[in-house]
């Protein structure tokens, strides 16, 4: 193993980064109510809100957007994108689609009635929300007791027999997320999806899998899992995708490109419902809300998000990270998932209670400090209130999600994110509390204002 990851690519286009100093920085934050999606990106140095269609397109997916055929229906860039998603997924029909939520929201509409709950290890918000919007229930059951520590995103098989048992009638279908981008972007074993596929089929359900980093998963399958280690990346999808019935994809993650997603699976007759929905919602089944260019990128991005070179660097860049803010004592999850790292700011800001929103208080710092856009995943974003008790319900950690982009920044970058979050945690006792000014009813963390507590 060389010492230096080296990133796998050199560099043909770049995009100027605006540099800004400390009092532009708090000026542009107090205009933006102190909500960060509210920043115009361009005040933003370093963007690590999300990974989602964030990335640096290849040379070949530019390419394949100039070669990109616009036809209405049936066009060469979607006859490509099927060889590869027949290659890579292997079920027997699936539509392209705008993004991930798109999927989810025409699953969801296909197979939900009110009352029905449906199982995951963490659904990603929006999941929940498509399923909530179509009045069921999203139920997590990630392990929590005898946790497998390479594998943190294994849901637990004995709670899902059970709940199955339980409420057979009211489960349509299982989920199961790839890496688990709500738990810390941990990824699941190819042993627990085997499991959780044949403890579907024993109550006859369905398993969709959220797949919108499949790759990243299965190459946490390859370095962790000895049967798998001599495994190829396809080899290893293609086991995963096998003990599924269908998929939810957002290609703005592990297909690399700005825009995308597809809806996946096996069984005839509900892939002629989807398909209807996806008519009436998205455009006709071979394009499904995409130019023919997004669907030729598309296809060529899906297997490039599957080389091995590429993964080894990408989930290097995570683990480096990782491993210098663990030298610098800063509390995060460990070990790192595949795109991002989660910093425990509950702990860094002791003094700061959660109805204070420690982590966004954080997040805030991190911008006036360095720059650095990233995303409080604590009380603001995950607090909801218990329709039993009418309480409110706080996540057991208070987060700040700093998520890498595909391709787009270089080390010297992740050098200067590590300064700035040593900077900041190193003056904690100074920063204040944040308090809420305005929110709406519904996903408050992407449009509510806040303020500093004085
Ligand atoms: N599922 C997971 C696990 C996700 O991480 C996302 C998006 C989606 C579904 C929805 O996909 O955005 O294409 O509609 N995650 C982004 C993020 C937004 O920042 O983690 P989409």
């Amino acid at each position: 193993m060389n010492k230096f990851l080296m990133e796998p690519f050199k560099i043909k286009s770049i995009e100027h980064i605006k540099i800004t100093i400390k009092d532009e920085r708090i000026t542009a934050l107090k205009k933006a109510n102190y909500n960060l999606f509210n920043l115009p990106a361009d005040m933003v140095m370093i963007d690590l809100l999300t990974d989602s269609g964030t990335g640096a397109m290849s040379d070949n997916q530019w390419a394949a957007i100039m070669t990109g055929d616009e036809s209405y229906a049936n066009s060469k860039s979607f006859l490509n994108l099927t060889d590869i998603v027949n290659e890579i997924f292997g079920y027997k029909y699936f539509l392209p689609v705008h993004q991930g939520r798109a999927a989810e929201g025409i699953l969801s509409t296909i197979m939900i009635k009110k009352g029905s709950l449906i199982p995951s290890n963490n659904h990603f918000d929006t999941t929940a929300a498509n399923i909530i919007v179509c009045e069921g229930t999203p139920i997590n059951l990630v392990q929590e007791t005898n946790v497998d520590e390479s594998f943190k995103g294994n849901i637990d098989i004995n709670k899902l027999d059970n709940f199955l048992n339980e409420n057979n009638d009211k489960v349509p279908y299982c989920m199961v997320t790839i890496t688990n981008n709500a738990g810390g972007g941990q990824p699941v074993s190819l042993d627990n999806i085997e499991k959780i596929y044949n403890t579907c089929k024993k109550y006859n359900k369905m398993l969709f899998i959220d797949a919108c980093r499949f790759a990243e998963n299965a190459w946490f399958i390859k370095k962790k899992e000895t049967t798998y280690n001599n495994w190829t990346i396809l080899d290893i999808v293609k086991k995963i995708f096998s003990f599924s019935d269908g998929a939810t994809f957002s290609a703005k993650k592990d297909a690399i490109v700005n825009i995308g997603g597809l809806l996946l699976m096996n069984d005839e007759n509900l892939f002629k419902k989807a398909t209807n929905e996806l008519i009436i919602r998205e455009g006709f089944t071979s394009y499904g809300g995409l130019s023919g260019r997004d669907i030729n990128a598309m296809a060529v991005g899906l297997l490039e998000g599957c080389q091995e070179d590429y993964l080894a660097y990408r989930t290097g860049q995570i683990q480096f990270l990782h491993d210098k803010l663990v030298k610098a004592n800063i509390p995060l999850i460990s070990p790192p998932g595949g795109h991002a790292i989660y910093i425990d700011a509950g702990k860094i800001l002791s003094h700061i209670p959660s109805n204070n929103f420690p982590a966004q208080a954080f997040s805030l710092e991190c911008y006036i400090e360095g720059g650095i856009r990233s995303v409080e995943v604590g009380s603001v974003m995950l607090s909801f209130i218990s329709p039993e008790t009418k309480e409110i319900v706080r996540p057991k950690l208070e987060l700040v999600r700093f998520a890498l982009p595909r391709r787009t920044y270089t080390h010297s970058h992740l050098l200067y994110v590590i300064d700035i979050i040593i900077k900041v945690s190193k003056r904690a006792k100074e920063i204040k509390g944040i308090k809420i000014i305005d929110q709406p009813k519904l996903l408050r963390h992407f449009s509510a204002s806040f303020d500093w507590i004085n």
